[in-house]
């Protein structure tokens, strides 16, 4: 017989358990789809969606780890939370933040009845049910596998889906979070993929976009028991005939294999966008960032790339003042976006994050450079997305129609090179559209339906 438990002298609060939820995430795209999939979870218990968190009887935060503005911004959420009354929803902090602080989540903010890590969401439903019942949980286990078994089957999608492939990062650069919360690599299984693939395109899908933090790093067997990397289940994937387009993000630059470099030039499907992050422009900080890549090791990358698909539209991402870098090295920086001229990027500044080593590197950059240096970066960025842009205008491009746009008659799609494309006439959601593009942003694109 189990020892009994002693009898509890405060009775915990019970709530009711939820019949409406509200999943807000933060963050990269691996996020989102950890989003859907959570709310699929709770629909798959009889719960019903709001797409208003106002009013939702519980509130999912899918939370951001990466730079500690995204970190901030969870706490001011859980904040917003709380209904004139004084009440709030049951709050559930999920994703990244919940893995990285855990339980100090509740003790900083007591609304919050569970915290789940991003290897252990498929739990969600339970805890809820638990938090309801009186009883808090955090639940912050690695790795993922247990999870993908565990989630319900895809049904619906929208015409452009994500798909997780991979998970979590080994490869340890001294400013990101990344390995500790999200873990170490793992692939998903090939014929898993597959069947997610399939059931998305069978839910409407046209394009696919497979995620992982290194996505390239994907490695698997096929159905014969082949060893295969990313390029080889990207032309599995691309032999449904149903399915339109396939993406793939983020790359790390050690990983691109020259199948996948192939893989450009070879599969129509595949789009000509390539998000590989350099993060610097300067030898000596990428060693400090244990990059593993150099400057010309990236170039030469670009160039067998450029040779594979010409027309490819490059993207990244660009920290500014890691630890030490001097005015000369941030201009190395600025002197390799001139040389690359990226179709966008994403650009941001050095972070310290807790437990990385960069945090406690001597030479920590004043705020007020890095500033200064963000906003020369940006302008280097914004002018060379504007000239990739206008270089587009004259071109006859498919674009996948996404959503409605805010004008009458107006619809928003994605050029192959991922830019935004408006464009007005008759077309429906998830159709290709052939427009010819005649102007020309820094964000945007107009196009002329063609027939
Ligand atoms: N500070 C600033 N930017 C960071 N990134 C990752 N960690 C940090 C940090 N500590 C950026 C990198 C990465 C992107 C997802 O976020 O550029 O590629
Ligand atoms: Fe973070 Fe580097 Fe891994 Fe990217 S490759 S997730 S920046 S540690």
């Amino acid at each position: 017989m189990p020892a009994e438990t002693p009898a509890q002298t405060q009775t915990p609060p019970r709530q009711p358990q939820p019949k409406t939820f509200h999943v807000k995430s933060f963050g990269c795209q691996m996020n989102v789809y950890d989003g859907e999939r959570m709310a699929e979870l709770l629909a798959a218990q009889g719960m019903t969606a709001s797409d208003e968190r106002d009013g939702a009887d519980l509130v999912v935060l899918n939370t951001c780890h990466i730079r500690e503005k995204a970190t901030e911004k969870v706490y001011s959420d859980i904040g917003r939370l709380r209904r004139a009354d004084g009440s709030t929803p049951l709050i559930a902090v999920a994703g990244c933040v919940a893995q990285a602080e855990g339980e100090e989540i509740m003790a900083r903010a007591p609304s919050v009845k569970v915290v789940v890590g991003p290897q252990a969401y498929h739990r969600l439903p339970e805890m809820v049910a638990d938090a309801a019942a009186g009883k808090s949980g955090t639940e912050t286990d690695m790795p993922a596998e247990a999870k993908f078994a565990a989630l319900p089957k895809r049904r619906r999608s929208g015409p452009s889906a994500f798909l997780t492939v991979q998970e979590g990062c080994d490869k340890f650069c001294t400013y990101c979070v990344v390995p500790y919360t999200r873990g170490a690599e793992i692939s998903r299984p090939f014929a898993d993929l597959v069947e997610e693939a399939r059931l998305l395109v069978a839910g409407g899908a046209r394009e696919i976009t497979l995620l992982g933090q290194n996505v390239n790093a994907w490695a698997g067997q096929d159905d014969k028991g082949r060893a295969i990397g990313l390029d080889g289940l990207i032309r599995v994937l691309a032999a449904d005939p149903d399915l339109a387009r396939i993406r793939y993000t983020t790359s790390h630059p050690n990983d691109m294999s020259e199948g996948l470099i192939a893989a450009h030039g070879e599969i129509d499907k595949l789009m000509p966008f390539l998000h590989l992050p350099v993060q610097a422009g300067n030898d000596r900080v990428l060693k400090a960032m244990n990059r593993s890549h150099t400057v010309e090791s990236y170039l030469k990358i670009l160039d067998r790339v450029r040779a594979a698909r010409p027309d490819i539209a490059l993207s990244g991402d660009f920290i500014v003042g890691f630890p030490g870098e001097t005015e000369a090295e941030f201009q190395d920086t600025l002197d390799l976006v001139g040389q690359v001229r990226h179709a966008q990027a994403f650009s941001f500044k050095y972070s310290p994050r807790p437990g990385t080593p960069a945090a406690t590197m001597d030479g920590q950059i004043a705020a007020e450079v890095m500033d200064e240096r963000l906003q020369r970066l940006q302008a280097a960025l914004t002018r060379d997305a504007t000239a990739f842009n206008q270089a587009s205008v004259g071109r006859r491009c498919q674009v996948l129609v996404e959503r409605r746009g805010r004008h009458e008659g107006q619809w928003l799609g994605k050029s192959p090179w991922l830019q935004s494309v408006h464009f007005t006439g008759e077309a429906a959601i998830g159709d290709l559209v052939t427009v010819d593009l005649v102007q020309a942003g820094p964000n945007s694109l107009a196009g002329q339906l063609v027939g």
